[in-house]
């Protein structure tokens, strides 16, 4: 679990640079938020889980942790798909799709949460 997520977090953070270094070229910062999170949802905090997942194996095996896993990896390219679909195309309309996406990932880290304070402190 710890290393499916370190993997994926590098993947997330190719996209979001090579997004953020796109909108600096061609000088169009209406993309911001969905590099942003792109960065923060996909890169740093999947690298934090994928880390601590590495150092707290036991917590990585848990059904806690499987659910967190699938909520966060569908929720996150809902969300900020949807976002750049929105913005790109100029529409409001497809916005439940963010907020789905949105409550899937808020659901993942109470989930994400739970099984950390139901570690055993040494
Ligand atoms: C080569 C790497 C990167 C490039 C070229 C880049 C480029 C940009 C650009 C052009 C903006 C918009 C600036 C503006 O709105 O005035 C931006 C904003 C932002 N970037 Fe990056 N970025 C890079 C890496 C990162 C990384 C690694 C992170 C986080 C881990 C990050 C987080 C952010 C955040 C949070 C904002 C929004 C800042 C705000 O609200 O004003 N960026 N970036
Ligand atoms: C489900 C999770 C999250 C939701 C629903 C959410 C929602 C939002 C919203 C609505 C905004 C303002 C609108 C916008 O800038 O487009 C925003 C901005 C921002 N959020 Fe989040 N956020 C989430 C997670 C996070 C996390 C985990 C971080 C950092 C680790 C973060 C960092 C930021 C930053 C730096 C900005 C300002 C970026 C900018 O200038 O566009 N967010 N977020």
């Amino acid at each position: 679990m710890g290393v499916r997520f370190l993997k994926i977090a590098v993947v997330y953070f190719f996209i979001a640079v090579c997004l953020g270094l796109v909108m600096g070229i061609i000088q169009d910062f209406s993309y911001t938020s969905v590099h942003a999170h792109l960065n923060l949802l996909g890169w740093v905090s999947m690298s934090i889980f994928g880390l601590i997942y590495s150092i707290y194996p036991s917590a990585s095996e848990t059904k806690l942790a499987k659910t967190h896993f699938w909520l966060h990896n569908l929720g996150v390219p809902i969300m900020q798909g949807v976002l750049f679909i929105e913005l790109l195309t100029d529409n409001t309309s497809l916005t439940i799709g963010i907020i789905i996406g949105s409550i899937m990932v808020v659901i993942g880290v109470l989930l994400f949460m739970i099984n950390i304070l139901k570690l055993k402190s040494s």
